[in-house]
């Protein structure tokens, strides 16, 4: 059976609870009707990120493009090309970029919660998606005029929110990624009509391939949203960490005395908390690993969720713990909510210090200067979400600031 059936279903669980029936963290299957092969764990990590044995190109299906990726990206190319472009994106997590960042996220929060009125109740989720949007358009140099602020913000929500929605949910986000790539393709062209400045929107407008070229108008844009989009996504992670704080009063005088338990505690929420399922590529040349033959441009699928839940690798690893971290080694291929490997050879996310950076100074501002509460509701995961939230997305009243 085709394993999309399944993941259809359970999409963050299925693949282990096949291995564990298997018995085995490998086995052969179907992807879209393709032979293909499943894999999870530490091992299989590291051999995902080996670039002599996979490539990118062709691996995304078409209905991930034409919502989360967009045509033309960073994610779809490979060896020098690709750490080419993927040096753009590095180029922005320099440590003063960082800071602005988070300084701009921080504001945006603040002065929210300032107007914020404690008789109403707000539903985070949605709160945060429009701070953090707002920052970000700020940060890249992107100018967010009033009128079309909202639809913007939504357009940047729905390709990440609704990508792997059916019916309805996936149509509105290809409408989001056809709206929004020419909202960003405005933007490219008014700063190539200018001296190079310092957003990171300018970088991509001038940036230059391998070949010296300036990137097509399409992929400028595509590359422009591969920035906004995901920064914006940090919104359900700070959700979770919302969603981990809930009913743990005590929890939070200790994370805003101990640095690194704080650090402990955004990692475990990154690891613990369902984001991405998986990840794709293509065999480059057969070879056999573990008896198993890995076919040339066979799709070969890694169980992400799987490898940061596995029991070889994590002591009870469906637990939350706030300290699992605290004495952690780290290893790039254990814990991999954002990929793993070297993110400068390869294709682990560029954006962790983005993300790390974002969570930490939110959960600061949830511990210490947001006063708020949380109204009965289901707080359960929707499982079949992707990406997975509680069912109530949080609803929260009583909202204010302490000084
Ligand atoms: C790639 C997750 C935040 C930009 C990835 C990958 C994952 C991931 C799983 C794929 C790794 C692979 O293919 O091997 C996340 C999660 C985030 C997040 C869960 C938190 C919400 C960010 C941020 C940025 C970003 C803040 C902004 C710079 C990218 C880009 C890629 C990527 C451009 C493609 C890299 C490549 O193909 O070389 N991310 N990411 N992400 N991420 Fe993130």
């Amino acid at each position: 059976m085709d394993i999309i059936l399944g993941m259809m279903r359970d999409p963050y669980r299925h693949i282990s609870k096949k291995c564990k029936r298997l018995g085995s963290d490998l086995f052969e299957t179907h992807f879209m009707m393709q032979k293909a092969i499943c894999m999870k764990g530490a091992n299989a990590t590291a051999l995902f990120y080996q670039n002599s044995r996979f490539c990118r190109r062709n691996a995304m299906p078409e209905p991930v493009l034409a919502t989360l990726f967009g045509k033309g990206g960073v994610q779809g190319m490979d060896d020098k090309p690709h750490q080419h472009r993927k040096q753009l994106f590095m180029s922005f997590m320099d440590e003063h970029s960082l800071a602005q960042l988070t300084r701009l996220f921080e504001k945006q929060w603040l002065q929210w919660a300032e107007q914020a009125d404690d008789q109403q109740e707000y539903v985070l989720y949605g709160v945060l998606q429009e701070v953090i949007a707002r920052a970000a358009c700020q940060w890249a140099g992107v100018t967010l005029h009033e009128a079309s602020a909202q639809r913007h913000i939504r357009d940047l929500v729905l390709m990440y929110d609704q990508d792997g929605a059916r019916g309805l949910g996936h149509f509105r986000a290809r409408r989001a990624r056809t709206r929004a790539e020419k909202w960003m393709a405005g933007v490219i062209e008014d700063y190539r009509q200018q001296p190079p400045q310092p957003f990171p929107l300018s970088a991509i407008a001038h940036h230059r391939d391998q070949d010296h070229q300036l990137l097509s108008l399409d992929v400028a844009a595509v590359e422009a949203l591969n920035l906004l989009r995901p920064i914006v996504a940090v919104s359900v992670y700070i959700l979770d960490c919302a969603h981990a704080l809930h009913g743990q009063a005590q929890l939070k005088p200790q994370l805003l005395e101990d640095d690194q338990l704080l650090d402990s505690f955004i990692q475990e929420v990154r690891r613990f908390y369902p984001f991405f399922p998986v990840l794709l590529a293509r065999v480059r040349d057969t070879f056999v690993w573990k008896e198993i033959t890995f076919e040339k441009d066979m799709r070969v699928i890694l169980d992400v969720y799987g490898t940061n839940h596995d029991k070889a690798l994590w002591q009870n690893p469906d637990q939350f713990r706030a300290d699992r971290f605290v004495n952690w080694t780290p290893n790039p291929y254990t814990c991999i909510p954002q990929g793993g490997g070297n993110p400068h050879l390869g294709h682990r996310c560029p954006g962790e210090a983005i993300t790390l950076n974002l969570m930490k100074a939110a959960v600061r501002l949830l511990c210490q200067r947001l006063e708020y509460q949380v109204p009965e509701q289901d707080l359960d995961l929707d499982w079949r979400r992707l990406p997975a939230l509680p069912k109530d997305k949080m609803r929260i009243t009583g909202v204010r600031l302490n000084s």
